[in-house]
């Protein structure tokens, strides 16, 4: 009988991503991939370390793996991502039922899992990474997530991705259409264009340009991309966006604070007003774009009128959803060094002041949508409903529908009937 592996997956979806290489490398080894870490011959944590919630969540996930390696001796276990390249061998001092530690830009050395000369910690980056295509395994046959940049060179004084990814380096072209044209023939229909700063992709072309040539490929039906920064966001961008029909009407554009001194503390290379400018032009250039956001509550030095900036940007802005976060100190990041850290009891008011705010303008923007008729490109059962398909419109939204009425794969039109919190009703439009 072939080995079986455990990936258990944290943090965004780069991670996401990643684990589909992983699994692809694996499986040209002669693994299967299991949903149990209790029948699994290897098992691999591929971390996140944003937070320290999330890293918490890993080391006590890693913890509860030490009686079953007593029971399973010869079971490996494996640390990836952005802990495994943030600690490197802290790890094994720490926890040392782990096996061996893989970086973020070394995900490749899985290839020799077997071999004598397999590095037990592998953190030093291979930029060779970027040019060197590996296998994938899909999780989904409809929609795929294909990445275009590694790393990020902007190091937000809070953010530790510059440290856990490396710097910034853009994908050639070339290997992006090529992998866009191979799912198109396999019949993906919307494919997902990932990198921390997409907007400041390049190689032979830049990100619009980027756009505008796998928009004439074709073979998709739609196009998206996150994660795009504010300061980088061109007219040129809005343009294409406006301009080509498969590229989807949402764009995912963190905000972090509504006040341009936090901002500028936050070393985010624009103000609030930069910020509104873009959000203005995108209304008026992109018919019924969806814009949505990340926000930081309780960055140090953060006052009162500060976060009351943030509470009025979220009511003028109006955003279709966002991602809210406590601050959480990270490691080699300047914030954490900062002055001012805000107490956590205050932290977590702020940040639920800003949730319940922007729970009612989400369910707000959800209602406005009943009645109107929207695309969806159905992506299978509903999670929580057997009896349901759930598919996303070209902004994003989670519509379900009967079951009866379609298929996974097939792109409709459905007239919205009901809103809920987070998703939407609908019933397909005979055309
Ligand atoms: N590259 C993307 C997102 C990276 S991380 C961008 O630049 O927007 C996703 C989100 O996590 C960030 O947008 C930010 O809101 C949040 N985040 C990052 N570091 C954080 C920290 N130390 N504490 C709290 N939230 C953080
Ligand atoms: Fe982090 Fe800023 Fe880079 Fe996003 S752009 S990954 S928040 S440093
Ligand atoms: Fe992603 Fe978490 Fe790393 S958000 S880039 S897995 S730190």
């Amino acid at each position: 009988m072939g080995k079986s592996a455990y990936i258990h997956t944290f943090g965004c979806q780069m991670n996401v991503h990643d684990s589909e290489i992983m699994t692809g490398i694996l499986e040209e080894q002669g693994y299967s991939r299991t949903d149990s870490p209790s029948n699994a011959d290897l098992v691999i944590f591929n971390t996140c370390s944003i937070r320290q919630k999330a890293e918490q969540k890993f080391y006590s996930e890693l913890g509860r793996m030490k009686s079953l390696k007593k029971i399973r001796p010869w079971m490996k276990i494996a640390v990836a991502g952005c802990i495994a390249q943030q600690e490197g061998k802290n790890i094994l001092k720490r926890a040392p039922h782990v096996d061996f530690i893989v970086g973020t830009q070394n995900i490749h050395t899985l290839k020799n899992i077997s071999s004598a000369t397999f590095e037990r910690v592998a953190v030093h980056g291979n930029p060779d990474i970027a040019t060197t295509e590996l296998p994938i395994k899909r999780n989904d046959g409809i929609r795929a997530w294909i990445t275009i940049m590694y790393g990020c060179d902007n190091f937000c004084s809070y953010c530790v991705v510059p440290y856990t990814r490396g710097r910034e380096q853009s994908r050639p072209s070339e290997n992006i259409y090529s992998e866009v044209s191979e799912l198109a023939g396999k019949g993906f229909k919307e494919i997902t264009l990932l990198g921390q700063n997409v907007n400041s992709y390049l190689s032979d072309t830049d990100f619009p340009g980027l756009l505008r040539k796998l928009d004439r490929l074709g073979g998709m039906a739609r196009i998206r991309f996150v994660t795009s920064h504010p300061k980088d966001l061109s007219d040129d961008l809005i343009r294409a966006m406006s301009e080509l029909p498969t590229v989807c009407n949402h764009i995912h554009l963190p905000l972090q604070s509504g006040s341009s001194t936090v901002l500028k503390r936050m070393n985010r290379g624009y103000s609030f007003s930069d910020y509104m400018k873009k959000i203005t032009c995108m209304r008026k250039e992109i018919p019924g774009i969806a814009i949505t956001t990340d926000i930081i509550a309780g960055f140090p030095g953060e006052t009162d009128e500060d976060h009351q900036l943030t509470v009025s940007a979220l009511k003028q802005i109006e955003f279709d959803g966002i991602f809210a976060f406590k601050y959480s100190p990270r490691p080699f990041t300047q914030a954490a060094e900062m002055d001012g850290h805000v107490q956590d009891s205050l932290k977590s008011d702020r940040l639920n002041e800003i949730l319940t705010l922007q729970d009612g303008i989400t369910f707000q923007k959800n209602k406005s949508l009943v009645g109107t008729v929207q695309e969806i490109l159905i992506e299978g059962e509903s999670e929580t409903n057997s009896e349901k398909l759930t598919g996303r419109t070209r902004s994003n939204k989670i519509v379900t529908i009967p079951k009866a009425c379609s298929r996974k794969g097939a792109i409709i039109d459905v007239e919205i009937t009901k809103s809920r919190r987070h998703s939407l009703e609908g019933t397909p439009v005979n055309s």
